[in-house]
């Protein structure tokens, strides 16, 4: 089960598919129906290009499709027939859709997987989640090496997708969001632009290292000296509503994940 298929040379495709070519452990295929996404690849040692989805479905054991939501079961219509009594599996990276409507669009009994990716997946730092029907129980073990050489990868239940989805598919924007409107409000208090932004990514980095051992809590209570600015800060930011903002935020997200899969 060495061949792998990309179906989507997009931002998530496309990050897979790099560092899976530098791993030099599969042979792989992207497809896209744009030519021009093809072309960073096919300069790219060890990856053949196709905008034929069922050219690619036909040379791959496991084909990957990242492509968006709505257009997955175009594509797993396109590819159907060549799943048809094979040992090949498929697996989306779709926000929203199912494994239950997937198999709809695949022949009876065939090897479903989904996982939720993120976008740091293209820095080697992503945050994979997998799951699988039955039938794709076999390929999980594969599927999760592959998401490995991208990040951590993790089994969740299908019923967590949508929130995990929220959680940590959507999350470095939720992040980017959050440094962004701390260097403004460096760059507010008089700090340039540069340094406030040196200063906001050097601290996101190292609180992220410090958050390996220890929990939220002691990391907050080891920066907020009783009367200090760190806890005039929390009060000021918790009037405002921070915690529930962001409760808010993964929860429309989850919701909108579950609408994307109705
Ligand atoms: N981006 C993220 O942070 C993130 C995180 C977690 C999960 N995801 C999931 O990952 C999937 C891909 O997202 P993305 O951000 O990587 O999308 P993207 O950058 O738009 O990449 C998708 C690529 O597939 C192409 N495509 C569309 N229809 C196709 C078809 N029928 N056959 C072959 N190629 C086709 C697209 O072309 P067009 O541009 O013309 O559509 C595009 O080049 C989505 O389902 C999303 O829910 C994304």
């Amino acid at each position: 089960m060495g061949a792998i298929g990309v179906i989507g040379a997009g931002k998530i495709g496309g990050s897979l598919l790099t560092r899976l070519a530098d791993s030099k452990k599969f042979s792989l295929t992207v497809a896209d129906i744009h030519i021009d996404h093809l072309a960073r690849y096919e300069k790219y040692g060890g990856i053949k290009t196709t905008t034929s989805n069922r050219e690619l479905a036909e040379a791959s054991d496991l084909v990957i499709i990242a492509v968006k939501p709505w257009d997955v079961t175009k594509v797993l219509d396109e590819i159907s027939p060549t799943l048809e009594n094979s040992n090949k599996a498929v697996a989306s990276v779709a926000a929203g859709i199912p494994i239950s409507t997937m198999e709809k669009h695949a022949p009876p009994g065939a090897a479903v997987l989904r996982v939720m990716p993120n976008v740091c997946a293209s820095v080697g730092l992503g945050s994979a989640v997998v799951t699988a029907n039955e039938a794709g129980q076999k390929t999980l073990p594969l599927l999760m090496e592959i998401f490995g050489h991208v990040g951590q990868v993790m089994e969740l239940p299908e019923r967590l997708f949508d929130a995990a989805t929220a959680l940590h598919g959507s999350g470095p924007a939720y992040v980017a969001l959050f440094a962004d409107s701390l260097i403004q409000a460096g760059v507010r208090e008089g700090i340039p632009r540069d340094v406030a932004r040196k200063l906001v990514i050097g601290t996101i980095e190292g609180t992220a290292e410090l958050l390996k051992d220890r929990s939220a809590h002691q990391v907050r209570d080891e920066v907020m000296t009783p009367g200090g600015t760190t806890a005039a800060a929390f009060v000021a930011m918790e009037r405002a509503r921070f915690t529930g903002a962001v409760y808010d935020g993964v929860s429309a997200a989850t919701e909108q994940a579950r609408e994307l899969g109705s």
